[in-house]
């Protein structure tokens, strides 16, 4: 069975992640959990929703989801030994994108993503910031460089999306495109011989 490490941190955009794990939850994985005290804050600011409760919905469908304690460094996802498939963080804050960039893990999601660079697995970082600064840019540009995944939440509007559901739906599918999974999150593009 694949296994899968998502993190929320504190950056706008939680409903990508909700979008995200309900098409992860309806699939056979082993998905860990991980999120910053912010993250959790921001998801129940923006939609309402108690990151724990959740989880417990989430696991009545068919993947096993373990709610990580994100300054339990003892966890096994804190360690290369851990075979794991892929990370993704989503929304991911800058703040986070700049420990990362630095090596600074003294969290369990930041200690995750750094074994995923240093065992050369797929990391994705979907970061929400605008305008970016140089700061920013920069530390994402030296991520990228280590082969991590930087796809920001920008969602494409050539499909004509009606609803704002379609739009959290691009990136949703172009998230769990970027880690091989199965979903009909958007339309796919057909291409257009009609110039
Ligand atoms: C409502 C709200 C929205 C925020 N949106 C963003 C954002 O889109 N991008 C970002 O980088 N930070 C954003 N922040 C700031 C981060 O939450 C802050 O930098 C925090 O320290 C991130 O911590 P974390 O990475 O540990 O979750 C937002 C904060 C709040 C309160």
């Amino acid at each position: 069975m694949k296994k899968i490490i998502i993190g929320i941190t504190g950056a706008s955009g939680s409903a990508y992640f909700l979008r995200v794990m309900e098409a992860l939850s309806q699939q056979e994985l082993e998905i860990h959990l991980i999120a910053s005290d912010q993250g959790r804050k921001v998801l129940t600011y923006e939609t309402g929703v108690i990151l724990e409760e959740q989880a417990r919905l989430w696991n009545k469908n068919r993947a096993g989801i373990i709610l990580e304690d994100n300054e339990n460094l003892f966890s096994p996802v804190a360690s290369g030994s851990f075979r794991c498939d892929a990370m993704v963080i989503l929304p991911c804050s800058m703040s986070t994108v700049a420990e990362i960039a630095g090596g600074i893990t003294k969290t369990l999601l930041t200690r995750a993503a750094d074994v995923m660079i240093k065992e050369r697995r797929r990391l994705v970082l979907v970061p929400r910031e605008t305008p970016l600064s140089t700061i920013h840019l920069k530390k994402m540009a030296e991520l990228s460089q280590l082969g991590v995944t930087i796809l920001p939440a920008m969602p494409g509007f050539y499909g004509h999306p009606q609803t704002l559901d379609e739009i959290i739906g691009f990136v949703a599918g172009k998230v769990l495109d970027s880690i091989e999974i199965e979903n009909d999150c958007y339309q796919r593009w057909q291409g257009n011989y009609e110039k």
